[in-house]
């Protein structure tokens, strides 16, 4: 029986009845898509082959190194029950460039924006002009390699075995470290200061148990994340997935500073100052959601997620235009027309640079960061085209979405931002106040690439 993408259930990946195609699925899916790998240390290796043969030789040699998504999905149980420590994530994608080097045609492949490549995509997600880049970034780049755990020294040696299979004739083109950034709770945050990662389409029977929802349904089918792999031995059950891969810089102090000025402009005095960058996010830094709470609750645990905007339809508790609400309407609109479309992706980013202080407290904007900080932000479509660019395109970039007037996304929205923006006068009410300056733009694209994330089997058959 074919692998069912579209089940309307979750996935019970561990079932003694399960099908034949669906297990040799869950043997040579990679892990970290149906399921967020721990990658509190991340090493990314963005990699340019010299000559094909070379680099096929190289990823047929990374297999050893790799797991399945099911030996992920068994270690997660394992540490789950008695906290024993998983094996290190590698992670491999290439992008159209990287298979016509290794002498395969992409004309299989379903994503047209894949077949493109980001840098030509830029016009479509108004990034900067590659000319921009940071330098590396500018060069074609042909894969890359992820390796992730909780701890620095298995990921450090474990890049170093990758590094050691590099042939002569192939360069690392870049180089990111992710680092985890936790707030003074230990709660996984981004630079802002803002909990990050909690909202995510859930695939899998144990996590839509761990996480019932009355008014927002977490449960996605696996055709939000996999696809065939066209170039693998058996394509019906050997699959993949596409990944973005974007550097967003992030202007923490100019954030900040966005967020006191609204602040100001709202008269907003002592505690109450924390709704202004909610209002921008959609959340408190302690990832309350606006759309239930007008304060942060008081330890932000667990962080809610059970909520939508049917009954909030004026913006009255959080606003159209906040990040949040922009990336994700929650089946508000249109019947929940978003779901039917199947835009929500899942997000698998990691936050990068150091910093001296401490993100999530009260410190004055010109304490903060400026740039050297920010987001590895990566997600996997089973479309980037209507996923992730359509996020990026039709909703964050579109002051008009999802009303005339609503404004650029404040946190991730490019583009020239003229129209100014209104805030509910207070919390729950639905009049909205004076129209007030629309927060400048502080994260900047800094480089990336569309990838496709292929089958072990695929890998294997080099
Ligand atoms: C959620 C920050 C980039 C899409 C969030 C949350 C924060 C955040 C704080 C709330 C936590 C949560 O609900 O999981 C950022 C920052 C970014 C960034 C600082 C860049 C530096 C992006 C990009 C996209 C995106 C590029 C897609 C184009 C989403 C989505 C959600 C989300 C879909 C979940 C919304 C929901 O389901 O309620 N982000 N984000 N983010 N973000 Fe971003």
């Amino acid at each position: 029986m074919p692998v069912n993408l579209a089940n309307g259930t979750p996935l019970s990946w561990d079932a003694p009845e399960l099908d034949a195609d669906t297990k040799a699925m869950l043997d040579n899916l990679q892990p970290n898509i149906l399921q967020a790998h721990v990658r509190e240390h991340l090493s990314v290796l963005l990699i340019g082959f010299g000559d094909g043969a070379d680099g096929k030789r190289f990823l047929r040699g990374l297999v050893p190194l790799m797991k399945s998504a099911r030996k992920h999905l068994e270690e997660t149980r394992a540490f789950n029950a008695t906290k024993a420590p998983g094996t290190p994530y590698v992670g491999v994608g290439i992008s159209k460039l990287g298979y016509l080097k290794l002498g395969h045609s992409t004309a299989k492949f379903t994503d047209d924006a894949f077949k493109s490549g980001l840098k030509r995509r830029k016009d479509t997600l108004n990034d900067p002009p590659v000319s921009a880049w940071e330098e590396p970034y500018r060069k074609e780049i042909h894969a890359v390699v992820l390796i992730g755990d909780a701890t620095e020294a298995p990921v450090a040696a474990t890049r170093e075995r990758v590094l050691a299979l590099l042939p002569a004739t192939a360069t690392v083109v870049a180089e990111e470290t992710g680092r985890g950034l936790r707030n003074a709770q230990g709660n996984g945050i981004e630079h802002f200061g803002y909990i990050d990662g909690r909202s995510q389409p859930l695939f899998l029977a144990d996590q839509v148990a761990a996480e019932p929802g009355r008014n927002w349904t977490p449960f996605f089918p696996l055709s939000h994340v996999l696809v065939e792999d066209p170039l693998a031995p058996r394509p019906a059950r050997h699959m993949g997935t596409y990944l973005v891969y974007r550097k967003l810089e992030q202007n923490v102090r100019a954030f900040r500073q966005a967020e006191e000025d609204l602040a100001d402009a709202l008269g907003l005095t002592g505690a109450d100052r924390a709704l202004a960058g909610a209002m921008l996010v959609g959340r408190f830094r302690n990832g309350t959601p606006l759309r239930l709470h007008g304060k942060p609750s008081s330890d932000g645990h667990p962080v809610q997620n059970d909520f939508s905007y049917r009954d909030d339809p004026d913006g009255a508790k959080c606003p159209f235009s906040s990040h949040i609400r922009k990336t994700n309407p929650r089946d508000s609109r249109d019947g929940g027309l978003e779901r039917l479309l199947g835009v929500m992706m899942a997000r698998r980013g990691q936050t990068y640079g150091t910093r001296t202080d401490r993100p999530w407290d009260e410190a004055p904007p010109r304490t903060r960061p400026t740039g050297g900080v920010g987001l590895l932000f990566m997600a996997f479509n089973s479309s980037l085209q209507a996923q992730f660019e359509f996020t990026q395109q039709s909703w964050s970039d579109n002051a008009g979405f999802p009303a005339e007037g609503t404004g650029h996304d404040p946190v991730i929205g490019q583009g020239p931002r003229d129209g100014k923006v209104t805030f509910p006068k207070a919390w729950g009410n639905a009049q909205q106040g004076a129209p007030q300056p629309q927060a400048p733009q502080t994260v900047t694209m800094k480089g990336g690439e569309y990838f496709f994330m292929p089958s072990l089997a695929y890998l294997k058959s080099l």
